[in-house]
């Protein structure tokens, strides 16, 4: 049961993709991530920790699911050690093998883990109500979403997304919350790994001399260009891969009058957010080195929710360089700008190393006629 703590907070800390893999034992990649792991873990003390998705990848958890439970084990290591519960949401990674039962089977193996299907069969959908101190009764509800791996026709979109028996689900359970709490709405706080397409929202077209630091759609919003919008804050690296299809989850959230923040993975460079109908949505960039990365600017955010009043909450983000930590993974260009800078950088260097060539051509081409 979780349960507000005796200082009546519920802190709650969030990691975005980890991407972690087989070669964990010795990489300095895992290194890096385990020591933003830790110094967060100190510095916030979480009462729960929450794996966005794309958390660790397998292609045997069929044939091998020990060896997956120890990888797993061994990403979560210094959460687990301390005790803290870990609750993990399944990304388009952890549906790539096509083995989600056995995965959700070994997620569950494992103590102080929490992944279920408790809603639609084979379905990673779950909640979590966080109760008063004493136990007695139920002030928020956390819910974790399965947002599927690609969608079966291209044509309509790339990703997939929650489905319509999903949230269905979804609908009827929010509506059992709330009779149960005297007729109102359940504070409630989302937690799923694609994003919306409403994370658009947060976004708005770039005029022309906003180009050079703009962002391309993605999927059929491919050919416009995107910076934050006004009210929107934090840093927008690549264009949100949210599908191109509107599944009417966000409505569905706004209809329960419950949800008052959702946080996302998936997009492993940004980590903007901002308020969309009143409801906070919110980004997250890897917490980790092994899949593209932000540079040294990959983050967690800590989540702060009041006994007082759960519909409040109070969030942050933390990069690795503001723990003070050093990467070892990183080389010298990675380790002090972020992906967007250096790649500014390098394609500033061919731009130039392709002048001088050019003018060193003309140079002699001129000499050799003379
Ligand atoms: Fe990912
Ligand atoms: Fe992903």
């Amino acid at each position: 049961m979780l349960k507000f703590n005796s200082n009546g907070r519920f802190g709650i800390l969030l990691f975005g993709d980890l991407h972690e893999s087989f070669d964990y034992e010795d990489s300095k990649k895992f290194k890096d991530m385990q020591k933003m792991m830790n110094a967060a873990l100190d510095m916030y003390r979480p009462d729960l920790c929450v794996l966005l998705g794309d958390n660790y990848y397998t292609t045997n958890c069929k044939k091998d699911p020990e060896g997956f439970i120890a990888g797993v084990k061994a990403v979560c290591g210094p959460i687990l050690s301390r005790k803290i519960p870990v609750a993990a949401i399944m990304g388009n990674h952890e549906h790539d093998p096509k083995c989600d039962e056995e995965i959700i089977a070994a997620y569950n193996k494992i103590e102080g883990m929490i992944m279920r299907s408790d809603g639609v069969p084979g379905k990673a959908d779950f909640k979590e109500l966080i109760y008063s101190q004493d136990g007695k009764k139920p002030l928020a509800c956390l819910w974790f979403l399965d947002s599927n791996n690609l969608c079966e026709d291209a044509s309509v979109s790339f990703y997939d997304w929650v489905h319509e028996d999903q949230i269905e689900w979804f609908e009827k359970e929010s509506a059992k919350l709330k009779e149960e709490n005297d007729g109102n709405p359940l504070p409630s706080y989302i937690f799923q790994h694609i994003p919306i397409p409403e994370e658009y929202r947060l976004l708005r077209k770039a005029k022309l001399p906003e180009l050079p630091w703009a962002v391309e759609g993605f999927g059929k919003r491919r050919g416009t260009h995107y910076v934050k919008a006004r009210g929107t804050v934090g840093y927008l690296g690549e264009a949100p891969a949210a599908p191109d299809y509107n599944g009417g989850e966000f409505e569905a959230w706004k209809r329960t009058g419950a949800v008052k923040a959702a946080f996302f993975g998936h997009d492993h460079l940004n980590d903007f957010s901002g308020f969309v109908d009143g409801i906070f949505l919110a980004q997250h960039k890897t917490a980790g080195f092994r899949a593209y990365t932000d540079g040294c600017h990959s983050c967690v955010r800590y989540l702060e929710l009041s006994e007082r009043n759960p519909a409040r909450f109070r969030q942050e983000l933390r990069h690795f360089k503001e723990f003070g930590l050093k990467s070892e993974s990183l080389g010298p260009v990675f380790k002090n700008f972020t992906d967007r800078e250096a790649m500014a950088l390098h394609a500033a260097g061919y731009s130039a190393a392709a002048l001088a060539s050019i003018g060193a051509l003309t140079y002699f081409i001129k000499k050799i006629k003379k």
